[in-house]
């Protein structure tokens, strides 16, 4: 039997139901017990499609579907709209929906867009409506040991922070429809596109703007034989990224992506004036101590957090970003907790890092932002 949802529902529609699409298709099926209920999709690809709703109708959800996000919208049908596409298309959908006479509340992946100029006519329109929330999907914030690790810095246990080391050490990106992921043109480049996620965590830890980035990084092992319309990718796949930030603390990203062959895909290390925190994803552990106390008064902890119902792609993390904007919504919030500025300080570091490789110098936060 199908369950149709009810008047207090909040009606989410997903834009996009890829692999991350249907990953939150899935976190918002355990949240049915919230209030929640998926009523839309959007996505062009049948396949896609298909899989998206094979997935509602096993949760009963008597879902709609549509070939492209300005019907969804014109559907009136959603309160909140996910939006799950690739990269390069967030732009144009994000303009449309704030632009769109029904307001609706928007989850929009990571990153918000490709380009700083992107992001910043986006932050320009939202402005403009005080009755639309937009999150931004960074949800490495949301990882139980990164949340534990935030919480020992902002409590001041490790005092004024002064270095953040970031190190993602993982698998090659994966295969994506139409192979989108495979050109900078599309994802805005690997330092945007995943790396936003490390930047915007540098930014929280350290408490501070952005003022120059240096870095230097490669395409050395991942993806030299693949050919796409005659194509070869030219996404990096390794990096080493400096930050300095406008209180003299710095940050620094160490990314391979071809580092099968380790324990932690994350390994996140907050150092201040009294102590050092670190966090390990997924062994989902985390360590602090101080100066004074030496190696012996390391203390480690396993990271844990019982409001999350299902794991998924991403350690829980995606089901507490849906669980924190559900309620800002319902508290009729004036912002959400990871907000436009918050996505487009992201990208701008990343343009920056991108920058770096190509020109082989620093280059200030300032010079990509104007
Ligand atoms: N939060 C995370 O850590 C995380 C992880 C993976 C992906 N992502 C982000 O999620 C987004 C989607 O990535 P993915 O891995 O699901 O890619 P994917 O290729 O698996 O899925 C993208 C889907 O969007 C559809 N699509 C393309 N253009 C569209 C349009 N104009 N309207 C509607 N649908 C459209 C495609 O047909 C496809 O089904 C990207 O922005 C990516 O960066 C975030």
């Amino acid at each position: 039997m199908s369950v149709m949802a009810a008047s207090n529902t909040v009606k989410y529609g997903i834009v996009g139901v890829g692999m991350m699409g249907r990953e939150h298709l899935i976190n918002l099926y355990h949240l049915r017990s919230e209030g929640v209920a998926v009523v839309a999709i959007a996505d062009p690809h049948l396949p896609s499609q298909k899989l998206a709703l094979d997935l509602a109708h096993s949760f009963n959800w008597p879902i709609k579907v549509f070939s492209g996000h300005r019907e969804l919208l014109d559907s009136l049908l959603c309160d909140v709209v996910v939006v799950s596409t690739p990269n390069m298309t967030h732009y144009q959908i994000l303009m449309d929906i704030i632009n769109h006479r029904k307001p609706h509340h928007v989850l929009v992946e990571k990153p918000l867009c490709t380009t700083v100029a992107h992001c910043k006519e986006v932050v320009n329109a939202a402005r403009k409506r005080q009755d639309m929330l937009v999150q931004v999907g960074l949800e490495y914030r949301y990882m139980p040991p990164v949340a534990k690790l935030i919480e020992i810095v902002k409590g001041g246990s490790l005092g004024q922070v002064k270095m953040v080391a970031i190190r993602e050490h993982r698998f090659p990106f994966l295969v994506k429809v139409n192979n989108w992921n495979r050109f900078n043109i599309n994802s805005g480049g690997t330092l945007v596109e995943k790396c936003c996620h490390f930047f915007d965590l540098m930014r929280l830890f350290a408490g501070a703007n952005p003022v120059r980035v240096m870095a230097s990084g490669a395409i050395d092992v991942n993806h030299k034989d693949e050919i796409y319309n005659g194509k070869v990718p030219d996404i990096i796949d390794n990096a080493y990224v400096i930050v300095e930030f406008d209180n003299g603390s710095r940050g620094m990203l160490d990314l391979c992506m071809f580092a099968e062959g380790t324990k932690n895909e994350q390994e996140i290390s907050v150092v201040g004036e009294i102590g050092k925190g670190e966090a390990f994803v997924p062994e989902s552990i985390v360590r602090f101590g101080t100066r004074v106390d030496g190696r012996n008064g390391v203390q480690t902890l396993k990271a844990e957090n019982d409001q999350i119902k299902y794991d998924g792609l991403h350690h829980g993390s995606s089901y507490l970003e849906h669980l924190h904007f559900l309620s800002a919504i319902r508290a009729k919030a004036k912002a959400p907790a990871v907000d436009l500025h918050d996505g487009l300080v992201s990208v701008a570091i990343g343009v920056a890092a991108q920058l770096s490789i190509e020109k082989g110098r620093f280059v200030t936060i300032e010079e990509v932002m104007n």
